[in-house]
């Protein structure tokens, strides 16, 4: 059903315009799609820029909001009930029963609407009053039951699902972790239009892991059209995946209760297929959180949590193991506007520790708590090893900019230095140019302490601002450190 399938009245097309940086074929004539749901997949890939700096190959982002629910779950939807009505499990007049943390059902309400079906969702208390706000809006019955109980407890939203399948006469139950079809609608879907889009030059795929459907349909695809396609899974902490991939052990003691919505479980799921899956990379609540906050502000892209998870697993792997030349695609599987409440909330950051519980400090009042003395302090790239160790000592500072003119070129660590001095002691001849590092990145002068820490680094010892004078000035860890403890 993916794709653009317009209804042309008419005849002819008369010309090819530009329309919003897509090339669309314009006709004089109507056209328009036979429903919402035909309006699913071919979502666009998109460059990180920001985010991915210092990263060798490309990373892109394939956007799954502009699916008509908002998430990647409508490719599932559609798919899951065509095949149930195909294998004559779904009637005429059913209803759709599902335990979903919210974007299933909304691409099972979609494709309900549609196909004229009931449908009742269950869902666990933890996920997010909008989610559940969002299925009533299409007409769904939604269920909520409480999150800490074993998946085989009653009051689970698996159990609950279940049994009213059970009790309901012509009702469908799709099982979203059990029901294959949803690994082949991305294999039939996302799959192909990551191969397309990138012209067969995908080298890494890395998504969240749930119900497995995602990464695995679309990377057993990619799989089988280039065996060396890398897929990385992303997982929870609280959830088996991981362990239960690096050692083939069913870890209970791994299970606890997380925040982040839609990846990571407590179960193994017949979707998710290990042996697709090369490597699975953890991520915190609070690192996901603070990363799709971030995507949000430096990349324009306001996303849901779980994307926030994937991008910052996938960056860890590619940060490691990515080399020039190489494309990696991340899926975003979903909207922001879901978690407005919740990570998108400062107060409800600050209420789960994930900001610092007092308004945060920028790069602007670390540069004006310095009233001006903080000099910047620099190096000409044509000295010596050894001028520049004489430099960094007499001012008592542990990193500097280099200069070309009035251009700055490069960094210099003492750090560096040191380890290079003790492998050859001869390099203290060598001129800065030959050992300088990649210039320190640039921040705006309101980007807050939360962003300004999240970028510095083992490799990044220093972040450069502007002030309003257009005067450079220098933030360290140490300015960090001060700044924080107030
Ligand atoms: C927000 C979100 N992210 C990621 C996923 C994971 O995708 P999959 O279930 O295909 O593994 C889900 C699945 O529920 C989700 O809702």
């Amino acid at each position: 059903m993916a794709g653009y399938y317009p209804f042309i009245v008419g005849g002819i097309i008369p010309h090819c315009c530009i329309f919003h940086g897509h090339n669309l074929y314009c006709y004089l004539f109507m056209h328009y799609y036979s429903s919402i749901i035909d309006t699913i997949g071919n979502t666009p890939l998109v460059r990180l820029n920001k985010l991915s700096k210092g990263i060798k190959g490309t990373v892109l982002v394939k956007v799954e909001y502009f699916n008509p629910g908002n998430s990647v779950k409508d490719r599932i939807g559609i798919k899951m009930v065509a095949d149930a009505e195909k294998a004559g499990i779904l009637k005429p007049g059913g209803t759709i029963i599902e335990g979903t943390s919210g974007n299933t059902g909304m691409g099972l309400a979609l494709a309900a609407i549609a196909g004229g079906y009931k449908c009742i969702f269950t869902m666990a208390d933890k996920q997010s009053q909008e989610k559940i706000n969002i299925l009533r809006a299409v007409g769904a019955e939604v269920i909520v039951c409480p999150t800490n109980v074993a998946p085989e407890d009653p009051r689970s939203y698996y159990s609950v699902a279940r049994r009213l399948n059970k009790e309901i006469p012509n009702s469908f139950y799709p099982n979203q972790y059990d029901n294959l079809s949803n690994t082949e609608a991305h294999y039939e879907t996302t799959g192909p239009e990551i191969w397309d889009q990138t012209e067969g030059k995908v080298t890494h795929y890395a998504a969240g892991v749930g119900t497995g459907g995602t990464i695995c349909g679309a990377g057993k695809f990619l799989k089988e059209k280039n065996p060396a396609v890398v897929t990385v899974g992303i997982d929870t902490y609280g959830s088996v995946f991981k362990k239960y991939k690096e050692t083939g052990f069913f870890d209970e003691n791994e299970i606890y209760p997380y925040l982040t919505e839609g990846i990571g479980e407590d179960i193994l799921p017949k979707n998710v297929d290990f042996s697709l899956i090369d490597h699975f990379i953890k991520v915190t609540d609070k690192d996901a959180a603070i990363m799709t906050r971030r995507l949000a502000r430096e990349e324009g892209l306001f996303v849901g949590w779980s994307c926030g998870s994937a991008v910052y697993g996938a960056l860890e792997y590619a940060r490691e193991y990515l080399k020039e030349g190489d494309v990696m695609v991340i899926i975003l599987p979903d909207h922001g506007t879901r978690y407005l409440n919740k990570i998108y909330n400062d107060t409800w950051m600050k209420d789960h520790g994930f900001l610092e519980s007092r308004d945060f400090a920028t790069a602007r009042d670390i540069v004006e708590s310095k009233n001006g003395a903080d000099r910047l302090v620099t190096i000409d790239s044509s000295m010596k090893i050894s001028e520049a160790v004489r430099l960094l000592t007499k001012e008592g500072i542990s990193q500097i900019p280099v200069m070309e003119g009035d251009q700055i070129v490069g960094s210099l660590t003492d750090s560096k230095i040191l380890g290079q001095l003790i492998e050859k002691p001869e390099i203290k001849d060598t001129i800065v140019n030959e050992l300088m590092d990649p210039p320190f990145k640039f921040v705006g002068l309101d980007n807050t302490l939360d962003v300004l820490s999240s970028l510095i680094d083992k490799e990044n010892k220093a972040l450069l601002v502007r002030d309003d004078l257009n005067r450079v000035h220098i933030i360290t860890q140490a300015d960090l450190l001060a700044a924080v403890a107030g």
